[in-house]
């Protein structure tokens, strides 16, 4: 069976106060779940957010970080810097990170080693915009996005991987890809993996659709049989709308 997650990143929001806040009301009215849940807030409020959540089976995981181990790479955040704050899993690749801080396939390769050779977790992000999607080049885009981010690991470092298929025009817009738009892409992503590694290792990475879930689309979106989850930007913020969520998978 496939790792069912739902996931919060909640981007540039909530400073120390409010990851308190938001975390406390989670925690009240967390449901009981087989799925893996996730909370990724800021670098500031990473710690906070760990030490609020230690006894709960909700981990705290990062939403970017460097490639590089250490160094002269002002504002930056290394791989080892979230090991010590005890956060296993980051995000990477995220289309916000592609368009406004110039990451490209060939960055996120690295960062991805990098994240692998310290054991780490890594939820990639890769999804088309809506000029490929209009012009019918989604599948083309995202297996791009796939092929130079993630297939140059070797088979063993897959359990290590989550995907995240947040088509650009859905995030942040109320726009959701319709569950079967969602399904179809899934599905291409699976076989796409599959022809690159192995049917083994294809089903069993879970593969999250992330952009506007909402409480009200959860459920169907999350009921798509290649769909294992979703990544979630503005619902996380809202502590009733993420436990709707999570109650959806
Ligand atoms: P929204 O849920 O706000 O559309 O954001 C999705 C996202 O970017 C999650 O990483």
């Amino acid at each position: 069976m496939r790792r069912k997650i739902v996931a919060g990143n909640w981007k540039m929001n909530n400073d120390l106060g409010q990851t308190d806040e938001l975390l406390t009301e989670l925690l009240k009215k967390m449901p009981e779940t087989e799925a893996s849940v996730m909370v990724a807030p800021s670098f500031i409020s990473l710690r906070v957010a760990y030490d609020a959540l230690i006894q709960s089976p909700i981990e705290v995981i990062a939403q970017n970080m460097h490639f590089a181990e250490s160094g002269a790479y002002t504002g930056e955040v290394s791989a080892e810097m979230l090991k010590s704050a005890e956060i296993d899993t980051v995000i990477l690749g995220h289309s916000e990170r592609r368009a406004y801080f110039n990451e490209t396939d060939e960055t996120l390769a690295k960062k991805v080693s990098t994240a692998i050779a310290h054991d780490m977790t890594v939820v990639f992000c890769f999804g088309e915009e809506l000029t490929d999607r209009k012009s019918n080049r989604h599948f083309e885009v995202v297996e791009s996005q796939l092929k130079k981010g993630l297939f140059h690991l070797e088979s063993q470092a897959w359990k290590n991987i989550i995907l995240a298929y947040e088509p650009v025009w859905a995030i942040g817009t109320g726009e959701t890809a319709t569950p079967a738009q969602a399904q179809e892409m899934h599905a291409f992503i699976r076989k796409t993996v599959a022809e690159q590694y192995s049917s083994d290792i294809a089903d069993k990475v879970s593969i999250l659709y992330g952009g506007s879930v909402k409480p009200d689309n959860a459920k169907e979106i999350f009921s798509q049989a290649d769909v294992d989850g979703g990544l979630i930007g503005g619902a996380s913020l809202n502590a009733k709308d993420f436990i709707a969520i999570i109650e959806a998978i």
